[in-house]
């Protein structure tokens, strides 16, 4: 299967972005391990998302669906049953890492898989800790997939000071800390995405944090709760880049979470002079959201730091496509993270960037591209996307501003995080046929 991505004549409309993904594993695990039933409403029906839903289901959780509401019957923090099976995590680091946390505390032994992208990214990050609290958990000889969990004598709260900055690996540590025996405290030198001490805030945890540091006390139980989830901020990026390098363009996105820790990008784009308006802001829970009204814009080059990395980690393929569109040359700081996400993010898109004929270089994790300007149209090539969605999403922007089209392989990987990318972005006008 191909998806190709032609030339559009201008993207309209208003449309809702579908629930975010990180917010809806998190909604799923700690309704999970509350205490009665909770009520989530615009889930992401993504597959990564219905990954961490049936591992749980296979945990002993009870998870219905009825009338578009998800319901989660809670067990507890240490109420899950053992599975017969292993558990599939699929394409996602954030499923496998987060429920880590969540099993190193259960009294049965678990064993956790994924996809062979998953099964190649590292996993010593979150076994390090774990162990350091007295979890029994291990990974290949690699420290990669598969993960074996058996019980724990005792967790121990852990002070803990993070080498990369990661939201995932900060939960796995919170998660695993709710089992445990005294304060746990984290300390991160760059600040990542916060939606779990959010979560946990709501469901009633003893938790407080400041951008660079949380601190979890002994906390008994959480109770279930009705949660609404925001629109995600990283599907929306690529409407928002979509609608700025197309001409005649003019989009609404409605309750798009505005989570301090997630939009560097929408910062970064209005200082490179995208015309983006934002409006009706409200809370969903603990999570800001709002919506966001994007015009066709002229932009200039940006300068992305190191502070700026783990708040736009996932928008940098689809920023490196704004880039491409901009006047002058554009500066990404210690990207090396990039090369361990869903596929080596910077490897496939210098290859595309290359067929695009923009010039860019990597020197030492600072990346370098020189935009060619807004009337600039790419030439018709195969973009690679080795099955990561981020990657395909980005080429198939892209495409809206080529000569004539850009062909795109394994379309299917969109599914992972925004099944309805195509179909969305058809309603806004985008010429996206699949071959
Ligand atoms: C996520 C954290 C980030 C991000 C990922 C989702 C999360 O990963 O890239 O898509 O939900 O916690 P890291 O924690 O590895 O930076």
């Amino acid at each position: 299967m191909k998806l190709i991505s032609k030339p559009s004549q201008g993207l309209h409309g208003e449309i809702k972005i579908p629930g975010d993904k990180s917010i809806s594993h998190r909604a799923l695990i700690c309704a999970s391990i509350s205490e009665g039933t909770s009520k989530i409403s615009n889930l992401q029906e993504s597959e990564d998302v219905i990954n961490t839903l049936n591992s749980l289901k296979q945990l002993g959780i009870n998870i219905s669906k009825e009338n578009g509401f998800y319901f989660v019957e809670g067990k507890g923090f240490k109420g899950l049953k053992k599975s017969e099976h292993q558990l599939f995590f699929g394409n996602s680091g954030t499923g496998i890492r987060l429920m880590s946390g969540v099993l190193v505390m259960q009294n049965f032994s678990s064993s956790l898989i994924g996809d062979e992208s998953l099964s190649n990214r590292p996993m010593k990050r979150i076994i390090e800790p774990l162990v350091k609290m007295g979890a029994n958990i291990s990974g290949s000889k690699e420290e990669t997939l598969p993960l074996h969990i058996s019980p724990a004598k005792k967790i121990d709260g852990i002070t803990y000071e993070m080498p990369v900055a990661s939201a995932q690996v900060k939960s796995a540590i919170l998660f695993a800390s709710l089992g445990a025996q005294g304060e746990t405290k984290i300390i991160e030198k760059s600040i990542s995405r916060d939606h779990t001490e959010r979560m946990f805030e709501y469901f009633g945890a003893n938790i407080i944090y400041s951008e660079t540091e949380t601190i979890l006390e002994d906390t008994e139980k959480f109770t279930s709760q009705d949660i609404e989830i925001p629109g995600d901020f990283s599907s929306s990026a690529f409407f928002i880049v979509a609608a700025l390098i197309s001409k005649n363009s003019d989009i609404t996105l409605r309750e798009v979470g505005m989570n301090p820790s997630r939009i560097a990008l929408l910062n970064k784009l209005i200082e490179m002079g995208g015309n983006i308006q934002v409006s009706n802001h409200s809370v969903f829970g603990k999570e800001p959201i709002a919506d966001i009204n994007v015009k066709s814009s002229l932009l200039n080059a940006c300068e992305v730091t190191s502070d700026d990395v783990p708040n736009l980690i996932d928008e940098l393929p689809i920023l490196f496509i704004a880039c491409t569109f901009a006047e002058g040359n554009s500066v990404f700081n210690d990207i090396g993270e990039l090369r361990h996400k869903e596929s080596d993010r910077l490897k496939a898109m210098q290859e595309g960037l290359n067929k695009m004929k923009i010039k860019n270089s990597v020197d030492d994790n600072v990346f370098y591209i020189e935009g060619n300007g807004k009337n600039y149209k790419l030439p018709s090539f195969l973009a690679k996307t080795y099955y990561d969605h981020r990657i395909a999403m980005s080429y198939a922007i892209a495409g809206l501003n080529s000569s004539s089209f850009i062909e795109i392989t394994s379309p299917e990987s969109i599914n992972t995080s925004f099944p309805e990318f195509i179909d969305l972005g058809k309603k806004l006008g985008c010429n996206f046929e699949i071959s």
